[in-house]
């Protein structure tokens, strides 16, 4: 009865072994990091977010997105407000929307701007998205630790550098307003100019131009009220040459354009989602708010997303680390853990094993030398029993 428990022992052993000593000899020089979609792909990407070695300015100590935390900023009621000027767009502008394979992207005319909120003018470029899944959120500002579910971004350009590319690496060169997205009960027919030409967009590439439209009415009602801080781009190549102006308060999306953003693109053959920045750190920077942190003032509170009823995905979630992660990951880590307590048994067993085969050697050696014989180490294959 205790034979073949025994011989499955040894195997187990043995297996063991064989894996330790492939393990130790099969991994030889430098790891590589192997990044979905190939080996050396020369495209960024969001699920490896290290971007320093391709562009070094990935690395700097004012990057974005960041975690406002709101006890944190400092207060300055005298912020010129913020005022955009042409964001009325006629009909007959059209506009390209396109899959980058990154966001989707609204070119912008230049005849829209900021103006009297810098000490500068500065125009607008384009705007885009970042978005989660349909399991977990995906704005790239997190405000007092919530990731909200997505987040816009209108990017403007200093007037006086000419153009978007010219004004991208000077110091004063960008200002980009970021709105953050909860859901709410209805569908935000505003949204409707980009989200129903998103399906005609869906593999990286794509572009369909749309009529213009009125784009101030993507935006939040209060523009008063909002945070600002130096930054970066949040994409590669991370150019720390914004102003970042945060809007306080949220534009409302229904659950099914949100999921409809989520789930339209793909970047190669895979859904584009996820596609935001993990936040950085301040390293000491200052964040201000144009507000002071008592409840809005004559806002409603209430929070909607309860008592539209059944609703599986809250508005705002709160950031855990592993916020990307879907639920089926508990399960890998607990076979990993498994694993791992297996591997690490029959590493002790081997290491064992070796102990007591180096000291039998010694002992072979001490006699050997004592009488006066040559040392010959043989192979292992003779273990004795
Ligand atoms: C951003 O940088 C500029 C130039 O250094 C500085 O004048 C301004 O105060 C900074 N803004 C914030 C919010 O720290
Ligand atoms: C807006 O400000 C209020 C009051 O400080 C704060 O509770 C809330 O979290 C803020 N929300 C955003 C999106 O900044
Ligand atoms: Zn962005």
């Amino acid at each position: 009865m205790q034979r073949p428990r025994q011989m499955q022992r040894l195997l187990f052993l043995l297996l063991g072994q064989l894996l330790t000593f492939a393990s130790c000899y099969t991994t030889p020089g430098p790891k590589h990091e192997q990044r979905p979609g190939g080996p050396s792909q020369e495209h960024w990407g969001y699920s490896d977010q290290d971007w320093r070695e391709d562009y070094q300015k990935c690395d700097g100590k004012s990057q974005s997105p960041i975690n406002v935390e709101i006890s944190k900023t400092i207060v300055n009621k005298n912020l010129p407000k913020i005022t955009l000027e042409g964001y009325s767009l006629p009909e007959t502008t059209l506009l390209n929307l396109t899959n980058n394979g990154h966001t989707v992207q609204l070119s912008l005319p230049e005849s829209m701007s900021i103006s009297n909120t810098f000490p500068q003018k500065y125009l607008a470029s384009q705007l885009h998205f970042h978005w989660g899944t349909e399991s977990s959120p995906g704005a790239e500002h997190t405000v007092d630790g919530i990731r909200y579910v997505a987040e816009m971004h209108i990017v403007h350009y200093a007037a006086k550098y000419g153009s978007l590319r010219g004004a991208a690496q000077k110091a004063d060169g960008l200002a980009v307003l970021a709105v953050l997205f909860q859901i709410g009960p209805n569908d935000n027919e505003n949204y409707n100019h980009i989200f129903d030409k998103l399906e005609a967009i869906s593999q990286e590439g794509d572009e369909v131009y749309i009529p213009g439209f009125d784009v101030n009415a993507l935006l939040p009602h209060q523009l008063s009220r909002f945070f600002r801080y130096n930054g970066s781009l949040t994409t590669p190549p991370c150019f720390q040459t914004v102003t970042w102006t945060v809007f306080n308060d949220t534009v409302q999306l229904s659950k099914e354009q949100l999921h409809k953003l989520e789930t339209s693109l793909k970047t190669g053959h895979h859904t584009l989602d996820s596609n935001f920045r993990f936040v950085q750190p301040l390293n000491g920077r200052n964040v201000l708010a144009s507000f002071s942190s008592t409840l809005p003032s004559g806002r409603m509170v209430v929070k909607e997303s309860a008592e539209s009823g059944g609703d599986d995905k809250p508005g705002l979630e709160l950031d855990e680390p592993n916020a990307f992660s879907n639920s089926s990951d508990g399960n890998q880590i607990a076979l990993g853990d498994t694993l791992a307590i297996i591997f690490g048994i029959l590493f002790g067993c081997t290491a064992l094993i070796f102990v007591v085969y180096v000291l039998r050697q010694r002992k072979h050696q001490r006699l050997n030398t004592e009488s006066g014989k040559k040392v010959i180490y043989k192979p292992t294959n003779t273990m004795e029993a």
